[in-house]
């Protein structure tokens, strides 16, 4: 049964643990799953993730990042997203396009209806079944990520570099786009303990399951 799942969340939240735990989870149950990330999850995908996260791009304009992003999905989408949802898998994404949105959007202040276009071309329409946004203070985050990538685990990017105020804004992006659609999207407290979330999100993947295979949609 094909489910297009997308994690969100701020440097630091946890999101890589969560859809390990899930993948794990629903394999554990007979699904046939497929992870992947953005940007990335295809060689040009990744070749552009190196361009976008060089700390020395300093000089990258915002509407470059939207472009090179929304780049990099396209691929995603036509390479590995949709052929999995054509048979019949579960993909689960670390981030789609409301990081462009957030990020882009509401955090740089590109216009969202022109981002909004962008995205409908270079994923020509497909949007994610359930979004999960992994919730939690910038502040927190930062430091999280910080301390890992001193610890030689995870990177830190140009787009973790940018100022306090910059996250914030895109903390609330992310807030307003979950109250527009909250039967698609899911908020997490990602302050809580690792397994607390990790059943909260089964929990509501299941439901959703159990009506994909119900027909209801
Ligand atoms: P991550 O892989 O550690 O989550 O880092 C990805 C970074 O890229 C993160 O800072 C968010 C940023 N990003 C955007 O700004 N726009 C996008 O469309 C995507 C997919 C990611």
């Amino acid at each position: 049964m094909s489910l297009f799942i997308v994690f969100e969340g701020p440097e630091g939240s946890g999101k890589t643990t969560q859809i390990h735990l899930l993948r794990d989870a629903l394999r554990a149950r007979g699904y046939s799953v497929v992870c992947t990330r953005e940007p990335g999850g295809t060689p040009i995908g990744e070749q552009i993730r190196t361009l976008l996260h060089d700390p020395q791009n300093t000089e990258m304009l915002p509407i470059t990042e939207a472009l090179l992003y929304s780049a990099s999905r396209a691929q995603h989408v036509a390479q590995v997203i949709r052929p999995a949802l054509e048979r019949g898998q579960i993909v689960v994404s670390d981030r789609y396009a409301a990081s462009t949105m957030a990020y882009q959007g509401y955090g740089h202040g590109l216009e969202l209806q022109m981002l909004q276009q962008i995205t409908e071309l270079v994923t020509e329409g497909l949007t994610p079944d359930l979004t999960i946004y992994l919730d939690l203070e910038v502040t927190i985050g930062l430091k999280r990520k910080l301390k890992d990538s001193q610890q030689g685990q995870g990177e830190w990017n140009r787009m973790d570099q940018l100022d306090i105020a910059f996250h914030r804004r895109v903390r609330e992006g992310y807030l307003e786009m979950a109250r527009q659609e909250p039967s698609r999207w899911m908020i997490v407290d990602a302050t809580q303990s690792i397994q607390w979330i990790h059943e909260h999100i089964l929990e509501r993947v299941e439901s959703l399951l159990q009506k994909r295979s119900l027909g209801v949609s």
